[in-house]
């Protein structure tokens, strides 16, 4: 099954992990948080949970990651990079896509996300299967339908490309190329995806003022949104159930939805209660990000909110658990039953549009180096 493909990756390459820490500092050991470096701290928001180690050649590091990520020679058929599927405009989701297409034209199970505000974030993909940003990468590097390489060919494709070698001296000096680098790489420049420019930004500045339309649809989102999606981040740690699959199938007697579904977090844990469950999505830029949810099931914010209305939610609020290990981490029940009228949708679309961050999304840091004018 692919979902144990890649928990398997993951835990080959747990002796990668070792390295990684002893490298320079991995993302998640204790030291590196103390030496924050300051790109990732922002006023009002929590405390990042991966961060830069401090270093000088944190600029290097990606420009490196920058130019792995649109690097499409390193993919089966030579036409995939991570870029593909995750397109900057687009905060960095895969555009009109419902479902990721990768190398040979091969289709994917799932939604590509929108990427943002990573550092802090603790798990990563729909069901939450891979814990570490930076063995993140090594999943669509090694899937069948996204790049389609073994590890090995992508470090040989990688050593066998001069223009490497001097972007790995800068970013590493005196270190021969290895893959845990270049994934190191990848998540630095991952980590500069932030996005904390919107105009919802700028209000809670005190900058700007929302109209009358956006408070009240602001209003309707705390009362029947931000339990799941939290801010600042419009999001948090944990997997919930918010409806979409009874909507797919219907449930059987005992309340689980038909097979045939995307079982989501059940499919890390094993545990019958996290059936459905999935990664709650940030939805900052949400407006760009089309089509929504993990098997990109709506087209239009519209229809979003207009198949939440009547649902009786329950949310978990688990913090996420402990990953792989099983642990569900059940937290404080909470039941939130979402009545929004015709009007009401409307009002509630009109703050999400809110979240939209044009500076992120047409920033030229983030669009392939050899578009940009600034290399
Ligand atoms: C073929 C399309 C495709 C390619 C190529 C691709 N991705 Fe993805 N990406 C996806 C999909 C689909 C998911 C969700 C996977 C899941 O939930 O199982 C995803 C998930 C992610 C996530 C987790 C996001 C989150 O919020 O949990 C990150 C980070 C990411 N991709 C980065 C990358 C990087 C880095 C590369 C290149 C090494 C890459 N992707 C290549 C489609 C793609
Ligand atoms: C119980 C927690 C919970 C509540 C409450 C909740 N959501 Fe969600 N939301 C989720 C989860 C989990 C997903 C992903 C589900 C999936 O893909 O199957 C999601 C997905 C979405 C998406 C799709 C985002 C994307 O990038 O694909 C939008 C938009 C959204 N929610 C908006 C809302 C709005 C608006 C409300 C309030 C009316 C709301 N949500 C209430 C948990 C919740």
């Amino acid at each position: 099954m692919r979902r144990t493909g890649w928990i398997g990756i993951v835990c080959v390459a747990l002796s990668g992990c070792v390295i990684l820490g002893y490298a320079g500092g991995g993302l998640g050991d204790a030291k590196s948080v103390e030496r924050r470096y300051e790109r990732l701290s922002r006023e009002g928001w929590p405390k990042p949970i991966l961060v830069f180690s401090n270093g000088v050649n944190v600029d290097a590091e990606i420009a490196l990651g920058r130019v792995l990520f649109y690097d499409e020679s390193l993919s089966a058929d030579g036409k995939v990079s991570c870029g593909s599927c995750h397109t900057s405009y687009t905060a960095f989701a895969h555009v009109d896509h419902k479902l990721s297409h990768g190398v040979f034209d091969r289709e994917g199970r799932r939604n590509a996300p929108a990427l943002m505000n990573l550092a802090w974030q603790s798990g990563f993909m729909w069901d939450g299967a891979i814990q570490h940003l930076e063995l993140q990468s090594m999943a669509p590097i090694a899937a069948h339908t996204e790049m389609g390489m073994s590890l090995q060919d992508y470090l040989n494709g990688i050593k066998q490309n001069p223009r490497y070698q001097s972007l790995f001296a800068l970013a590493y000096p005196n270190q021969p190329i290895s893959l845990p680098l270049a994934l190191k790489a990848i998540a630095r420049f991952e980590l500069t995806f932030v996005s904390d420019q919107s105009r919802y930004d700028s209000m809670r500045r005190q900058q700007i003022s929302f109209t009358q339309q956006e408070n009240r649809g602001y209003a309707l989102f705390q009362k029947f949104c931000a339990a799941c999606h939290t801010e600042p981040l419009f999001t948090r740690p944990g997997y919930e159930y918010n409806g979409w699959a009874d909507g797919l199938k219907g449930m059987d007697s005992a309340g689980v939805v038909v097979s045939g579904l995307d079982r989501g977090r059940a499919l890390v844990t094993g545990l019958v209660n996290d059936a459905y469950h999935m990664k709650i999505p940030t939805l900052r830029n949400v407006e760009v990000s089309f089509p929504y949810m993990h098997n990109g099931g709506f087209q239009s914010l519209y229809q979003v909110v207009k198949n939440y209305s009547g649902k009786r939610l329950v949310v978990r609020g688990d913090g996420g658990g402990s990953g792989i290990s099983g642990d569900s981490g059940e937290g404080q029940r909470k039941v939130i039953d979402i009545s929004l009228d015709a009007n009401e949708r409307v009002d509630l679309v009109a703050f999400l549009m809110t979240l939209t961050d044009r500076k992120f999304l047409y920033s030229m840091d983030f669009v392939d180096p050899r578009q940009s004018p600034r290399k």
